[in-house]
């Protein structure tokens, strides 16, 4: 069976571009494949970050990921700094990939690449990302559009150190939609919805209340005329939210247009198709917040599951690589 792996960053409660742009597909996924999902809180160190709230806004992305119909009898979910070997096999990775492919990498330049004041992890952070992909032998990783790059890096690393040691790693492929691959800021729509640059209004979370969802869809800036048409480039806002009606609803977006004759009728269609996408979400979420107890056991078993995966990968790699294993084994 073919094997996926993803993974998303503990911002706290999911947005509309993680749903649409990834979960939503790994709850699809989850019964097609053996199916690994991780929160990625080592991450988080590549930028300034709250301490006191690592630890909750970790639970929380759990709780979005059960909420958006992740279903841990079927699918393996954890955290990834419960596994040992993903920052352990990162530093073998690290020693593969070089200075200047990792410093080309756009998030990173997006990020303030030239600052000299800069993380050093914020370089290597695409090959943590390759650590956490390889280390379950993983054929296809559903991601949004926005890692492409990353996993480019990620099967150059994998082809690099199966040809320098030997086979050891499988060569991943992503798997991104076809629609709402990228999903908009509802404000600067030139932008990628994202937790840490939008503003309030420009991002739509999985707990947004339907009042919410509608205030914010109906403030979407769009632009001056008034033709309701798909084109991405010229009419960016119009065309994020066809793009949402089209995800929503399953079709697509450039047939929609034809359908309203004015931006306020379009609006109202999406507002009104996101709160019924999101309703169900929103209430398993609500349920599974208040039983935290619940969400700290499915993490600790599929961390103990992803350890069975992960571990034999990582020893296989070691082993590659010509180190001495110890007697006892690397679990330690
Ligand atoms: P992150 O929250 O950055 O860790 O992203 C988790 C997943 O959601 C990744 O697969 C991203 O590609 C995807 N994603 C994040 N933001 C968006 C967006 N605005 N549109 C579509 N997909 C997104
Ligand atoms: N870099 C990804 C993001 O920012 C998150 C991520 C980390 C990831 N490790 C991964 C995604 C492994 C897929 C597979 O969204």
């Amino acid at each position: 069976m073919t094997r996926v792996l993803s993974g998303v960053q503990p911002s706290g409660v999911l947005h509309l571009g993680n749903y649409l742009g990834a979960v939503r597909g790994w709850a699809a996924d989850q019964h097609e494949h053996d199916a690994f999902f991780c929160v990625v809180d080592l991450h988080s160190l590549t930028s300034d970050y709250d301490p006191a709230a690592l630890a909750g806004r970790t639970l929380d992305t759990a709780t979005g990921l059960l909420a958006s119909g992740l279903d841990p009898e079927v699918c393996t979910l954890f955290v990834q700094s419960h596994v040992a070997a993903h920052p352990r096999l990162a530093w073998l990775l690290e020693c593969t990939a070089t200075y200047g492919e990792l410093r080309r990498m756009t998030q990173f330049k997006e990020k303030g690449g030239e600052n000299e004041s800069v993380r050093a992890g914020l370089l290597t952070y695409p090959v943590l990302m390759a650590a956490d992909i390889l280390l379950y032998d993983a054929d296809r990783v559903p991601v949004g559009d926005d890692q492409r790059q990353h996993l480019e890096l990620t099967r150059d690393v994998a082809i690099r150190f199966n040809h320098h040691f030997g086979p050891t790693f499988v060569v991943p492929e992503a798997a991104v939609p076809a629609v709402a691959a990228r999903v908009m800021d509802l404000q600067e729509p030139t932008r990628k919805m994202s937790k840490s640059v939008s503003s309030p209004l420009g991002t739509v979370d999985i707990l947004d209340s339907p009042q919410e969802i509608d205030r914010k869809v109906r403030k979407a800036v769009t632009d001056t005329e008034s033709e309701v048409r798909y084109d991405p480039a010229a009419k960016p806002g119009v065309s994020n939210l066809l793009d949402l009606l089209a995800a929503a609803t399953g079709a697509d977006p450039a047939s929609l247009a034809p359908g309203f004759t004015n931006y306020g009728g379009l609006k109202a269609a999406v507002a009104e198709a996101l709160v019924e996408l999101l309703r169900p979400v929103r209430e398993r979420h609500l349920a599974l917040a208040a039983d935290r107890a619940h969400v700290v056991g499915v993490l600790a078993a599929g961390a103990a599951k992803a350890r069975t995966v992960a571990g034999p990968t990582f020893e296989r790699a070691m082993a590659a690589a010509g180190f001495l294993a110890p007697a006892e084994g690397y679990s330690g």
